[in-house]
This record gives structure tokens, C-alpha cells and sequence, in this order.
């Protein structure tokens, strides 16, 4: 079936199975690598997109389910003038170490920002339980979110 998806403001026609899951379009049909498959079955938020605004975990979702919605990757954060606070700030704070998890974990910090520019640090930790880093032990992700929340908030002053 041809269907529309809308991937960082830019419509994509293409043929979705009816079985195909909204990651498996994203990176086998798109070519859009920057989303990581990791357990592929909503454990790990390596495969996490916003989907209208929200993360959804794209091994989860049919494609189906998604045509003519916003889905927005880590990629879709750059502004014209590069990277986002958020991305600059994760590489800063050394939160970017072998980037696995990064492109799920940055869009999942976006949402939680946009929602709550001010986080405590318990509610920062909740609201990334269900994204795995095997890496950073998590305390470099929460300078990142913290630096970000300070660039943001001086950007916004
Ligand atoms: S690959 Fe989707 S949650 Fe792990
Ligand atoms: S940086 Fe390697 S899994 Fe998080």
C-alpha cells in the first residue's frame, strides 16, 4: 500500500506492508539510519522518535498507523544554524560515547524540555527509565541535561 509519512517536515510516498513497523520503514525503506534498532521490542528506546510531538518507540508502531503524522528523528532537531542545544550539550558533557543509544535518548530529552523546561533531576531520571545506555553509567547524561536546560534557558532570556 502507498502510504504518506511526514520524517522531520519532509513527506515520503512510499509502499508499506501492512506488517511493517514504522522502524523497519524508517530505516530499511528510508534509509534513515540515524534511528538504532536495538531489542526491538520496546525495552531499550534506542528506537525512540516523536511521533506528533511525543517518543513513541518505533519497533512498536505500525507504519500503517502513522501515515500523514509528524515523526521527528534526532536529525530533525538541526536548526539552519547546526546542531541543537540538546545535541551540542550531550557532546560537551561526554554523554556521547559509543552514540548508540544517543539519537533516542536526545529526542527523548527534547520532549521532556518542551513539556518541562525546569526538570528535577528525579523527574529527568524518570522520564528516561525506558531509554538503556550501556555506556555513560548515566551521570554525563544528566550533566548534558542539565547543561542543555541552562543554554536553553539563557537562549530563551
Ligand atoms: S529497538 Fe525499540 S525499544 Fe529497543
Ligand atoms: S553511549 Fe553507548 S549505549 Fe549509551
Amino acid at each position: 500500500m502507498i502510504r504518506r509519512l511526514v520524517v522531520n517536515g519532509r513527506a515520503r510516498e512510499l509502499d508499506v506492508l501492512p506488517h511493517q513497523t514504522l522502524l523497519e520503514v524508517l530505516r530499511d525503506t528510508l534509509g534513515i539510519f540515524e534511528v538504532k534498532e536495538g531489542c526491538g521490542e520496546g525495552v531499550c528506546g534506542a528506537c525512540t522518535v516523536l511521533l506528533e510531538g511525543r517518543p513513541v518507540s518505533s519497533c512498536l508502531v505500525l507504519a500503517l498507523a502513522v501515515r500523514g503524522r509528524a515523526i521527528l528523528t534526532v536529525r530533525g532537531l538541526e536548526g539552519e544554524g547546526g546542531l541543537h542545544p540538546l545535541q551540542e550539550a550531550f557532546v560537551k558533557s561526554g554523554a556521547v560515547q559509543c552514540g548508540f543509544c544517543t539519537p533516542g535518548l536526545i529526542v527523548a530529552v527534547a520532549d521532556l524540555l518542551q513539556r518541562d523546561p525546569h526538570p528535577t533531576e528525579h523527574v529527568v531520571r524518570e522520564a528516561l527509565s525506558g531509554n538503556l545506555c550501556r555506556c555513560t553509567g548515566y551521570q554525563k547524561i544528566l550533566d548534558a541535561v542539565r547543561l542543555a536546560q541552562e543554554r536553553m534557558a539563557e537562549a530563551s532570556s
